[in-house]
């Protein structure tokens, strides 16, 4: 006789061993970088509406390194608060090799010479108008001006011990033109990370406190970030990102674009990296601390989707935290 019902799925989620065993997905701490702040002068700054989440000094975020060692990060994401002083229109501290940035990529390497450093290449922590890329009178951010300077950035960022330079800027053109200067310059083993499919989000907002650039930004960067209408476009942008060289390439913001994750996943055989943004872990935060819900689930939950969407790995402010509930 047959039995009802034919089909118990629930069977192989019954007990925890076997729950373990079916897992489709792992998260492990080698999936996790670490985006990190650095700012001048000795004092760990926090940032209001990053709860949790601190500008360090030169000499503390080689602190940070040891630490995401100890935890089994592999990878590290800088950003700097340039003081305002050195903020200007054409964002020419970029290029400084003595800059916070710099600095910063020398202290790490000091500390931890195998830990991966990824740098973020754009203007916006540099100019006084917060815009990634050189504007002109009418307030447009020019593209292959723009393009040929961030191309010296990234090259002083090679120059300083960068492993993977990234892209954040949205020109066009810009991944083949560092390609070709990092073979010229020597730096044939550095990595382009490209932020091929980047949104004109509105959760970027905690991340331009962190960075100094939320008071001084004119309008916005509808002109060069994707419209979040758009999901055909995010697969030319990274059709174009690949041809040009890129060897990963990022869809960000994170949650809202699982969808673009897939599609991009789907088409090209390429690592694809999702960076779960500044408004996404402030949403967590806010989330748990309303009693909403709880934070380490939320967190491990959110991360977990990032792989099961097809990502290589996370960028997320949250990874020590992950790191260390996956008991490393
Ligand atoms: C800037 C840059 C931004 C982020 C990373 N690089 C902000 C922006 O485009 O305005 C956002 C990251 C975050 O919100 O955590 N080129």
């Amino acid at each position: 006789m047959s039995h009802y019902p034919a089909l118990r799925l629930r069977r192989t989620r019954a007990a925890a061993w076997s729950r373990r065993m079916h897992a489709e997905t792992v998260l492990t701490p080698a999936d996790l970088i670490w985006p990190l702040f650095v700012t001048e002068g000795d004092a760990e700054e926090p940032i209001a509406s990053l709860p949790g989440v601190s500008r360090w000094s030169v000499k503390a975020i080689a602190e940070r390194a040891r630490e995401a060692a100890a935890l089994g990060i592999p990878c590290l994401a800088l950003f700097p608060n340039t003081p305002a002083g050195l903020r200007s229109d054409d964002g020419r501290e970029a290029l400084n090799p003595d800059n916070l940035m710099c600095r910063a990529i020398r202290s790490i390497k000091d500390a931890v010479p195998g830990i991966g450093v990824l740098t973020d290449v754009a203007l916006d922590p540099y100019t006084s108008h917060g815009h990634d890329g050189l504007v002109d009178a009418a307030g447009y951010v020019l593209n292959d001006e723009t393009a040929a300077i961030l191309t010296e950035q990234a090259l002083v960022q090679a120059e300083a011990g960068a492993d993977i330079v990234a892209p954040s800027d949205m020109m066009d053109g810009r991944v083949g033109l560092m390609r070709t200067a990092l073979e010229a310059g020597g730096h044939t083993n550095v990595q382009i990370m490209a932020y091929a499919a980047k949104y004109a989000s509105a959760f970027y907002g905690p991340f331009r406190d962190a960075v100094g650039s939320r008071g001084l930004l004119k309008g916005d960067k509808k002109t060069y970030q994707m419209d979040p209408a758009n999901s055909e476009e995010a697969l030319r942008e990274v059709a174009l990102d690949i041809a040009e060289g890129a060897d990963s390439v990022m869809v960000k913001p994170g949650l809202p674009y699982l969808d673009i994750i897939v599609r991009v996943k789907n088409a090209f055989e390429v690592p694809v990296f999702a960076y779960q943004v500044s408004g996404e872990y402030a949403m967590i935060e806010a989330a748990a601390a309303a009693g909403a819900g709880e934070r380490e689930a939320l967190v491990m939950e959110t991360l977990m989707a990032f792989k099961r969407a097809g990502c290589s790995g996370v960028l997320t402010y949250h990874a020590p935290l992950a790191a260390r509930l996956l008991g490393a």
